[in-house]
């Protein structure tokens, strides 16, 4: 492997005391979700893409199975793989496998433990391959420290965009095609609308999963911030918002309470949420009227053949 640019915790730490502080002030109250993932909320995701109820990972991976070949043939050869949030190298490698000569693969991670695991992973599944992991927050890519050959393979899978609301999430990728540079390309994973049922299950998963990735977060809050959330004074919740089209995760607290959090005081009602997380869904005219905020067009699109999911080539031409 060749090196981890590493993050530095003080000014991490500072960043969620800064966003819990912000989040928690605001009328109706509403957190950033990527503090979810520190090393307990990256492993309960984790398991969270295992659940019989969460399609997207399973079915994401099925796709790009399936059509490996096709997706390749439309990249072409010689690129550098760039992820963007790769929680675990499972995707990447899949990706790799059928990818033709690729000239290296660098993966953006907040969470630096991951960073490190997904590209030690990868360079034990590909030695000869140039392989670099880079803790950050891909959010912020104007100063990331870029490494590998052009022309770029930006690969931003799992539906990850989806946690943006969409003019965030069209400079995003407007982010990405500048950090990527001349030719780039973009292989983007994204969950397609479907029944409520379907959706609301994915994120309220019967074992409980889920409800503890969301709780997570106030764990990590009083961990790291020395906040005092009573852990069984909230209830997880996931509604489907048909109207915005994205399901929205939320904190519920189940009295009249008051937490202290970075030396200040935030009162709940009962009933009162923090709004943890928004996961927006997906149609082909969202997909392009999202591509073309960052640059981009759609070059192809592939999904299943019941709908599920979407994997689309952006170019930058
Ligand atoms: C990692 C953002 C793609 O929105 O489906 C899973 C996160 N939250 N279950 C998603 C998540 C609750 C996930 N993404």
């Amino acid at each position: 492997m060749n090196q981890i640019t590493p993050l530095y915790p003080d000014l991490e730490q500072a960043l969620f005391a800064e966003d819990m502080v912000a989040g928690l002030s605001r009328s109706p109250k509403a957190t950033p979700p990527k503090w979810f993932y520190d090393a307990a909320g990256s492993a309960l995701f984790d398991d969270i893409t295992r659940l019989p109820e969460y399609y997207p990972t399973r079915t994401e991976r099925a796709l790009l199975d399936a059509k490996g070949a096709e997706i390749a043939a439309a990249i072409g050869p010689g690129r550098t793989v760039v992820e963007y949030g790769s929680g675990s190298a499972a995707k990447a490698i899949a990706l790799l496998s059928q990818l033709q000569e690729p000239a290296g693969y660098l993966c953006v991670e907040i969470d630096p433990g991951a960073a490190r695991a997904t590209a030690a992973e990868v360079k034990r599944a590909y030695p000869d391959l140039a392989v670099r992991g880079v803790a950050g927050d891909f959010t912020h890519l104007e100063g990331e420290v870029m490494a590998g050959r052009r022309p770029r393979l930006g690969f931003f899978p799992g539906s990850t965009v989806g946690n943006f609301p969409p003019e965030e999430a069209g400079r995003l990728l407007g982010a990405m095609r500048r950090h990527l540079g001349e030719g780039a390309q973009l292989l983007l994973g994204a969950d397609l609308i479907k029944d409520r049922a379907t959706l609301e299950a994915a994120y309220d998963d019967a074992a409980g999963v889920t409800a503890r990735f969301n709780k997570n977060l106030l764990v990590r809050a009083n961990r790291e911030l020395g906040a005092d959330f009573d852990l069984d004074s909230f209830e997880h919740r996931a509604v489907w918002n048909a109207h915005q089209a994205r399901i929205e995760m939320r904190l519920v607290s189940t009295r009249d309470q008051t937490v202290q959090l970075a030396g200040r005081r935030f009162v709940f009602e009962p009933g009162e949420s923090i709004h943890t997380e928004s996961s927006y869904k997906f149609d082909r005219p969202r997909l392009e009227t999202l591509a073309a905020a960052g640059g981009w067009r759609i070059a192809q699109m592939w999904t299943p053949a019941d709908g599920a999911f979407s994997l689309s080539l952006l170019t930058a031409d």
